[in-house]
């Protein structure tokens, strides 16, 4: 039975996947090195929950609840003595996680499932610096996370099948949908939509199209809710990298190699969203899309 969850990492996955399960009930403890990240992670759900009110998708007396469910902690050991279920949602950043699962095999009790909502390292590796590999599992939301249904639910190389269905089952007591996959670079759900950005990306690079030209046609052409390079933003181009090099490293082909436009704009500091600027430039009070001057 999962009823005490700790999520390490206060940032966008991690306040998201605590909202959710605070929100169906489970109690939460969200832990991080920064006060400030913790203490903007509650207000961060609670505004989210806001707008769940307000779209009559829970009443406030659910929200209150929810908000009763979640604990902060910035110490690992603490926040986690009590976890069934501890889900890690640090930085894309190996030698960390790696660090983190030493820790938290030390610190948890041995039937505590590990896993990790990473996007793309993978969970063998992960796993094998713990002693309980077949209890290391991946468990990779998607952004936003109380809205998109969406759970990948990625089996290591020695996960058991009873962890495998532990997960699978809470998943679906989350409301979501999770679908089992191997652990091979990127899994699934990065290994073919992040191609698709690289590819945009390219076509941009390349001059074929422009910045909206390229969005329009996937959102009315194929019917996705943003283009590639506007998601590509909301992602973060530092992520989008990073997933691509693990995708060329991981398989040694050079199909996978990241843009030089998208290398470029991360080594300048240009991130997408959380920076202010990515293919699109953000302000903050608007909400239309205004593309960057740097692609006009
Ligand atoms: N918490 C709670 N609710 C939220 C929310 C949040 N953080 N963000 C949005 N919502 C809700 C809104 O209240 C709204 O609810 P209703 O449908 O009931 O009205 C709904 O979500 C839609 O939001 P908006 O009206 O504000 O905006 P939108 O219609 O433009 O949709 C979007 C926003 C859901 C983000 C949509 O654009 C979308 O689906 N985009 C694609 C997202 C995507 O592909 N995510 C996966 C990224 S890849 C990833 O995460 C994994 C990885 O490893 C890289």
């Amino acid at each position: 039975m999962i009823k005490n969850v700790s999520v390490i990492g206060a940032g966008t996955m991690g306040n998201g996947i605590a909202h959710l399960f605070a929100q169906h009930n489970y109690k939460v403890t969200i832990i991080d090195v920064s006060k400030d990240q913790l203490s903007n992670a509650i207000k961060i759900i609670s505004k989210n929950l806001d707008r769940q009110v307000a779209k009559n998708i829970i009443t406030d007396q659910a929200k209150d609840i929810a908000l009763a469910n979640i604990s902060i902690n910035n110490s690992i050991s603490e926040g986690v003595q009590k976890a069934d279920l501890v889900i890690e949602a640090a930085t894309e950043n190996v030698d960390l996680k790696l660090k983190i699962f030493k820790e938290l095999d030390d610190g948890t009790s041995t039937s505590c499932i590990l896993a990790t909502n990473t996007s793309s390292i993978s969970i063998t590796k992960i796993a094998s610096y713990t002693k309980r590999p077949e209890r290391v599992i991946g468990m990779h939301f998607m952004n936003p996370v109380p809205v998109m249904k969406l759970v990948e639910v990625i089996k290591g190389y020695k996960t058991s099948n009873e962890t495998s269905s532990a997960i699978v089952n809470l998943s679906k007591s989350l409301r979501k949908v999770p679908c089992e996959v191997n652990d091979y670079p990127g899994f699934i759900a990065n290994r073919i939509l992040m191609p698709m950005i690289n590819e945009a990306i390219y076509s941009l690079y390349e001059g074929v199209a422009g910045v909206e030209e390229i969005d329009t046609i996937m959102k009315l052409g194929m019917a996705h809710p943003m283009g590639p390079l506007q998601l590509a933003d909301f992602i973060g181009l530092d992520v989008c990298q990073s997933i691509m090099n693990v995708l060329y490293d991981g398989f040694g082909n050079p199909k996978y190699s990241p843009c030089p436009l998208l290398n470029n704009m991360v080594s300048a500091g240009i991130k997408g969203i959380k920076s202010g600027e990515g293919f699109y430039k953000y302000t903050p009070g608007v909400k239309e899309l205004v593309v960057s001057s740097q692609f006009l």
